[in-house]
């Protein structure tokens, strides 16, 4: 890291407060009836992330960055383990949680004495490097939640979640774009040259250990898809018989499809859920038989938005085109030149592809950097230069087994300070609920 002598600390204190006021707003979303439900099996009950966060501030900033004590030491250990388990029959044992977990007006009380340590000691800590790590840490580490939260808030059912009022989340509007669906995806050639990987200690005040080093791959030529693929084009491959067809799949993803009965995209719901059938009901075939399963409503299927899916189902789709996911070197390649889209929680759902040209790259790739992740097909692995970082020791290395993949760009609940060419998010193939569009590549 850069051996920084000074930071701007009204701009962290600003970047601190959002980050809580957001947090806040998200949590209200929900109905106090579902704060100790898991909407993802895998995952811990909401209640957790609403201590979990503040918690952790206090392990990253305070503890380790500064050698401070806890707040409060019973609560931080309670908070203190967000990672998933790896399958359900690992997972921990479902509890009572009322048995377990504090009541919400203790969870808030704790986030609030969390709060007022941490703006205490942001005023006037010692630059050193452990702290400005720390810090930066326990913030994107804030912000990445919210996005992982919003996964889990789509998955609620309607009744128990709310809109927030315009400005709350401080998003635009939910750009509904009307136009007709996109062309066809052109393909696009990008040259072989020089990638460049990761960032340099001596450049950045802050970035993942997963981030360095810095480093240049060459990457030989190769095409890609303009625009990522729509639902329109996904329904294809869906009424093809994708999901049945074993050839499109690796091991693991049939494996999934078999196990879980995966038939369409977690995103995708039946049309007729919920509604009486009729005599001369859509075929199964027609796009009017799903639903998008929209953050607040379900939707008739867009077919010019991104089809959000897990990387498995992309890769099995680009295989049925012949073709494949790209690797994360050629995403920095076709990638030059492209700027932020449909991101920083500008909305809680997709928009068409396409709709932000002005961000394309200068290749004339569209969409690189929001609407949505972009699935690779490159394994989460470290780096020549990987060192394990003293304020999250387990961010990443925790998950260097070989069954992650790299996601690059941003997704519309990506907050800016995520946003940057070197930053690399990650997931298991078999993971549904992200959001992650796809595109395909080939000779
Ligand atoms: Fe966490």
């Amino acid at each position: 890291m850069l051996t920084t002598t000074a930071i701007d600390r009204t701009a962290i204190v600003d970047w601190f407060r959002r980050n809580r006021q957001r947090s806040a707003a998200l949590f209200d979303m929900i109905d106090p009836a579902a704060y100790y439900s898991r909407p993802i099996s895998l995952r811990n009950p909401i209640v957790f992330y609403e201590g979990h966060l503040p918690s952790f501030s206090v392990l990253a900033f305070l503890r380790r960055g500064l050698g401070r004590p806890s707040v409060d030491a019973r609560l931080e250990k309670l908070f203190e383990r967000g990672i998933d388990p790896d399958s359900e029959a690992v997972a921990i044992p479902r509890s009572g949680a009322s048995t377990i977990w504090p009541s919400r007006s203790e969870v808030l009380a704790f986030a609030r004495a969390c709060d007022d340590a941490m703006l205490e000691a942001i005023a006037d800590f010692t630059l050193t490097p452990e702290a400005i790590e720390g810090l930066h840490t326990a913030l994107e580490h804030e912000a990445m939640h919210q996005e992982t939260l919003l996964y889990m808030w789509h998955r609620l059912p309607y009744e128990q979640k709310r809109r927030p009022a315009p400005g709350e989340l401080h998003p635009t509007s939910d750009a509904r774009v009307s136009r007709s669906v996109a062309e066809p995806p052109a393909s696009v050639a990008i040259p072989a040259g020089k990638a460049v990987l990761g960032s340099s200690r001596s450049s950045v005040v802050f970035g993942w250990d997963n981030e360095f080093d810095e480093h240049e791959v060459l990457v030989p030529t190769f095409k890609i898809d303009a625009f990522a693929v729509t639902n329109a084009q996904y329904l294809e491959f869906l009424n093809a018989g994708g999901y049945a067809s074993r050839p499109l799949w690796d091991n693991e993803g049939w494996e999934w499809v078999q196990a879980q009965h995966v038939q369409h995209p977690a995103f995708w719901l039946p049309a007729d859920h919920g509604s009486p059938a009729t005599d001369h009901g859509p075929r199964m075939t027609d796009a009017s038989r799903w639903s998008w399963r929209g953050m607040f409503e379900s939707l008739p299927l867009p077919a010019d938005w991104p089809v959000y899916v897990s990387q498995a189902e992309a890769a099995a789709y680009a295989r049925w085109k012949g073709r494949r996911l790209m690797t994360e070197a050629e995403w920095h390649r076709a990638a030059k030149g492209a700027t932020a889209g449909h991101a920083d929680f500008a909305g809680f759902d997709p928009i068409p592809v396409g709709s932000h040209p002005e961000t394309a790259s200068v290749h004339g790739v569209q969409d690189l950097i929001g609407n949505g992740w972009e699935w690779t097909s490159t394994v989460f692995g470290p780096f020549d230069g990987f060192a394990a970082m003293r304020s999250y020791p387990e961010y990443s290395a925790d998950f260097f087994d070989g069954r992650h993949y790299v996601m690059k760009g941003a997704s519309p609940a990506t907050a800016r300070e995520l946003i940057r060419p070197s930053f690399r998010n990650w997931f298991r193939s078999n993971y549904p609920y992200v959001y992650a569009k796809f595109r395909t590549v080939g000779a």
